[in-house]
């Protein structure tokens, strides 16, 4: 392949890899390359412009570490991680919603007893989060784990603040014999999502805002079911229609009640699992 153009570039670069011998890889070769070529083609860049969008490609890369992973951010801001979700997520009717993951999950939280408090000293408005982890058919999942996480009253996690212990208002709960589960915490605010890396960047040259409204994260789990990874919302928030991640679901938006308890709030929800399929079990 000699003397290309702009008119037999596109052609000859498919050629090139159109024996990838794994077909998935085939077809996302192909597929990146049409789209990629017609973006370049759409808006005719310059040299300068390329180089800027080759550099913030490589901002994105040098912002990650350990506890930041700017790559999701970016996915997650471009509605990209939900279309991704939503796809693979395709659940029947009256199965519990899923939404992103964000960046901020961590493995191995510690465990709590039932109606423990992940919040230590935090300060904040006391909560107590109640209810069952069922199956579509209504049936409670005894032993199903709730891997919670959650933003202090400051907005930050504790991956982001040095003031914050280790594992700060993160836990993992187990469901009793009647799938009840109950936890403790402290209320979440709406937060930015981290905005001194190239995403922030962006988002300000767009003038789009970078706050998620109040949440806490779940992964909840149980053996013989797909793993659910969902938020719960704070109702009333004012960034519910504007998610800077777009991840708010109606059914996923929960009520703060005053308590009659010692908490100050009180909130219940519950969350239905589907079964896996033989395919996910392999
Ligand atoms: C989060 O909720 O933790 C989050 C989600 C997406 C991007 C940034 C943060
Ligand atoms: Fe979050």
């Amino acid at each position: 392949m000699r003397n290309l153009t702009e008119s037999n570039i596109t052609e000859a670069t498919l050629a090139r890899f159109a024996d990838t011998p794994d077909p998935r890889l085939r077809q996302v070769m192909s597929a990146l390359i049409r789209h990629l070529h017609g973006f370049i083609r759409e808006l005719e860049p310059t040299e300068e412009e390329w180089f800027e969008a080759i550099q913030f490609l490589t901002d994105i890369g040098q912002s990650c570490s350990d506890v930041r992973q700017e790559a999701i951010l970016w996915s997650d801001t471009m509605g990209a991680s939900i279309l991704v979700e939503a796809i693979n997520h395709r659940r029947p009717e009256g199965a519990s919603e899923s939404t992103v993951l964000g960046p901020f999950y961590r493995q191995g939280a510690p465990e709590f007893e039932h109606s423990g408090d992940i919040s230590g000293d935090t300060e904040g408005d006391s909560v107590l989060l109640r209810g069952q982890v069922l199956n579509l058919w209504g049936e409670p999942l005894a032993g199903a784990c709730l891997d919670v996480w959650q933003t202090a009253p400051n907005g930050l996690y504790e991956v982001q603040d040095e003031t914050q212990p280790e594992f700060n208002l993160r836990g993992r709960f187990y469901t009793d014999e009647r799938g009840n589960f109950e936890l403790r915490t402290v209320a979440p605010v709406s937060y930015p999502i981290p905005t001194d890396g190239p995403v922030g960047k962006l988002l300000n040259a767009t003038a789009v805002h970078p706050y998620r409204p109040a949440h806490i994260h779940f992964i909840v789990s149980a053996q013989g079911y797909q793993p659910l990874v969902t938020q719960l919302f704070t109702e009333g928030d004012e960034y519910l229609q504007s998610d800077a991640v777009f991840g708010v679901k109606d059914s996923l938006v929960v009520e703060y009640r005053p308590s009659t308890g010692n908490e100050r709030y009180r909130v219940d929800h519950d969350f239905v699992l589907v079964p896996q399929t033989r395919g996910d079990q392999s």
